[in-house]
């Protein structure tokens, strides 16, 4: 792993008008699920087994009563930015129609904390928990739901642009299609790789089209938040296996962005699982409409190898099975793993930079997640966590030599505030800058808080 630099060494990396900032989600912080509509999350963490420990969403962080206690331990690490998303339940209830007068007021109600300290709040519309009721009218299958999501993002462009100027739609469409729909270890839990196609493709026209009603309500700066990562291969007979991946996880959606629409290669390597009939021209125009940045989220590289021994007797490799159709292969991450087993490799973040600014040109991006789980320890009140801290030193390097090679970034975002619900990890996995105890719910900065107030605050 690469040595730590001191906090000033790495703030005069960057140029002096990068943003610091950081980032958490509705559904793994906010608690509170009785004054709001239900989610697909919350029925999903119903079914036994679909979150390891058995979490729900509450009280996750009681970040719904804790607001002003959590604006400031975000104003005390000294960022100039936070990245948080609003739960479509808790803003609009019914899927569809009127705004819950409670649920957007909270919204307003951190808009301006954040304001009043000077931090520049980076909305997110949907980051997963998508509302119980319109997945019971057929959720990102339906042909509507652009539709209904452009008039979700018109509602909170109303309500929130004049103080928001920068608004992604989507958090990550590729999880919300690939676990959510072929995996189905993500909420709603559908194993059916034809639909995850279909589930992919109708989510990048519902940004298209909610980046339009976004713009027409005066928000300056729509964007889209995707999960792109470098994908790794050192045997060339894997090279088949990497490039199917490579284009699951990346091409897919930059050449939607990139008016390239689907491309034929992609249509070829999944034709056993779909014609890809829903696809028309008028969605991958709107799947095209212009966006004003992108949000790229990045934890690790994806390394593809030949079948391990075991797998070839299963015929696939296991972990596969979140790129449909793809050739026999494993995903063999190489240590260090942090504790969800992913390989730490800073130089991934500095290519999956490199590679994004050249498949969409000009377009400014920001880092809107990086971060890494360890397994935390409190000891006399503190917690010292220098893995993080290495971590966070590495891919902050690489995002910096990513600008020296002429990448437009602007921003970073650590991911995560605090320590929160990992989705089906339930809270066994820990990614905070802060400990929050679970029973008490107390918050305890940890080391790198400290550490990465220093680089937030740090004068060049
Ligand atoms: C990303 C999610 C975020 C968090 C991190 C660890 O895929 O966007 O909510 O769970 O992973």
């Amino acid at each position: 792993m690469a040595s730590t630099e001191s906090p000033q060494t790495i703030r005069g990396s960057f140029p002096d008008d990068f943003t610091f900032g950081v980032a958490t989600s509705s559904w793994q912080i906010e608690g509170s699920s009785a004054t709001r509509a239900e989610s697909i999350w919350d029925r999903f963490a119903k079914i036994p087994g679909a979150i390891v420990d058995g979490s729900s969403a509450d009280p996750a962080c009681d970040h719904l009563n804790r607001v002003e206690e959590d604006v400031d331990l975000i104003g005390q690490l000294g960022v100039g930015a936070y990245r948080f998303s609003v739960s479509w339940p808790r803003f609009m209830p019914g899927g569809t129609g009127a705004a819950s007068r409670s649920g957007a007021g909270f919204y307003d109600r951190l808009i301006d904390l954040l304001l009043e300290r000077g931090i520049q709040p980076l909305l997110t519309a949907y980051h997963w928990d998508l509302p119980q009721s319109l997945q019971e009218s057929g959720g990102w299958l339906h042909p509507d739901m652009p539709h209904w999501f452009a008039d979700y993002c018109q509602a909170l462009g109303e309500r929130y642009g004049d103080r928001v100027s920068h608004i992604a739609t989507l958090n990550e469409p590729w999880v919300s299609a690939f676990l959510g729909y072929a995996a189905g270890i993500h909420a709603p839990g559908v194993v059916n790789a034809g639909q995850a196609l279909e589930v992919a493709y109708r989510l990048m026209v519902a940004s298209g089209h909610g980046v339009s009603a976004l713009r027409n309500a005066g928000v300056g700066n729509p964007g889209i938040v995707l999960n792109l990562t470098t994908v790794r291969s050192e045997d060339p007979r894997a090279e088949k296996a990497r490039d199917h991946i490579d284009r699951l996880q990346n091409t897919l959606f930059t050449d939607l962005l990139a008016g390239r629409g689907v491309s034929d290669e992609v249509r070829r390597s999944t034709d056993i699982l779909t014609d890809w009939s829903f696809v028309t021209d008028e969605g991958v125009e709107a799947a095209a409409t212009p966006i004003s940045w992108l949000g790229v989220n990045y934890y690790t590289p994806i390394r593809v190898a030949l079948p391990r021994e075991s797998d070839q007797t299963a015929g696939v490799g296991q972990d596969t099975v979140v790129y449909p159709a793809c050739p026999p292969a494993s995903l063999q991450p190489r240590g260090p793993l942090t504790t969800m087993g992913w390989e730490v490799d800073p130089k991934g973040l500095r290519d999956t930079l490199v590679e994004t600014a050249a498949a969409l040109p000009g377009l400014p991006l920001w880092v809107t997640e990086n971060g890494a789980a360890y397994a935390d320890r409190v000891l006399d009140g503190d917690v010292y966590d220098p893995d993080r801290i290495s971590y966070l030193s590495g891919h902050l390097a690489a995002a910096a030599e990513a600008i020296d090679e002429g990448v437009p970034l602007q921003g970073y975002c650590a991911w995560s505030l605090m320590d929160n619900l990992e989705w089906a990890e339930g809270r066994t996995q820990t990614f905070g800058l802060v400990h929050v105890d679970p029973e008490t719910m107390q918050r305890i900065p940890k080391a790198s808080f400290h550490f990465y107030a220093d680089i937030a605050k740090g004068e060049r």
